[in-house]
């Protein structure tokens, strides 16, 4: 008998029907958040789930006694939606959709580094509300990139492909702090020993580090007040790594020049000291949001799905 699979968001097609192929599956066709009891229920009900960024995995649901599920498929490379240490105690397997995503996730942080830099959110509105009185040569002033330095926190796949694009293609200069030794790599890129060091010579700084755990808060007041007052931050990477408070007080205060957030700290809550603010250019976590690059996930989500339930090796495991 095929394994029974819930699905708990709309997923592209092709996704949905190579699932059906394989699985027994309810699919989620209105695409409707699933709220706790949804999940639990799904917990007792399902041999496996193609989760997401937006469902909560919490311990509770991994911990219940009369528990089915076996394997959580997470369609996204982040997994901190998903209480990883209650996973590993009660023996649930997780994957993720590393690699597929990389050049999606790092030509938005472009776009939100150009967005920042270039006023793109401040220009369009004063065009919408009508107040454009033509072109002056002083107006909407932004800061180029060629020769100015970009600060990659986290030197992963997706920083090392924002440094690759914003090296070859912008001419910047890239310095970067990673945990553990990284490189040798295709563009000049210098590390420094810490996210403070990076933060201080960066006239943009972009963070690829995971979400979660210790990484909380990370770049908080003391961090952002490394930053030169006309220098920019970009998070493409999880939003909970930014002290949010933090960060509305430095824009607000001109201690940094301006941010490109496409994700936040309780998504889909937006405070609504960023809302308010001109110099933030602010996104609804499309960082992955192509076509082919969530068909890709999907199907990256599939495999390991596929694999478990054949017993062959997980392509992507993360426990
Ligand atoms: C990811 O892959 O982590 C994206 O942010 C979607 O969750």
């Amino acid at each position: 008998m095929p394994a029974r699979i819930i699905v708990t968001r709309k997923l592209p097609e092709p996704v949905e029907a190579r699932l059906r192929e394989h699985f027994t599956v309810a699919l989620n066709h209105d695409d409707t958040p699933f709220g706790p009891g949804r999940l639990a229920s799904g917990f007792r009900a399902a041999d496996g789930m193609l989760c997401a960024v937006s469902d909560q995995i919490t311990a509770s649901l991994l911990a219940a006694p009369d528990r089915r599920l076996a394997i959580l498929a997470n369609f996204g490379v982040g997994v901190n939606n998903i209480d990883l240490e209650a996973a590993r105690a009660a023996g649930v397997v997780v994957t993720n959709t590393p690699g597929v995503l990389t050049d999606a996730t790092a030509d938005l942080a472009m776009a939100l580094i150009l967005a920042a830099t270039r006023r793109m959110t401040e220009s369009e509105a004063l065009l919408r509300q009508g107040g454009w009185d033509g072109f002056r040569p002083t107006a909407m002033l932004g800061m180029g990139l060629q020769g100015k330095r970009l600060g990659i926190i986290g030197m992963g796949r997706i920083g090392q492909a924002t440094a690759r694009r914003a090296a070859a293609g912008f001419g910047m200069e890239i310095v970067y702090f990673n945990r553990s030794p990284v490189g040798p790599f295709d563009f000049p890129a210098e590390p420094r020993p810490s996210i403070e060091a990076v933060m201080a010579e960066a006239d943009i700084v972009s963070l690829h580090i995971p979400g979660g755990g210790e990484n909380r808060g990370r770049i908080g007041a003391e961090a952002l007040a490394a930053m030169k007052p006309t220098a920019y931050l970009v998070n493409t990477a999880r939003g909970d790594l930014i002290d949010e408070p933090a960060l509305i007080a430095a824009l607000r205060e001109g201690r940094i020049a301006g941010a490109g957030l496409d994700v936040f700290a309780e998504e889909p809550k937006v405070p609504a000291g960023l809302i308010a603010l001109p110099n933030v250019t602010l996104l609804p976590h499309i960082g992955s949001a192509t076509l082919e690059t969530r068909t890709a996930m999907g199907m990256l989500a599939v495999d390991n799905l596929i694999a478990y339930f054949e017993g062959t090796p997980l392509p992507s495991q993360v426990l």
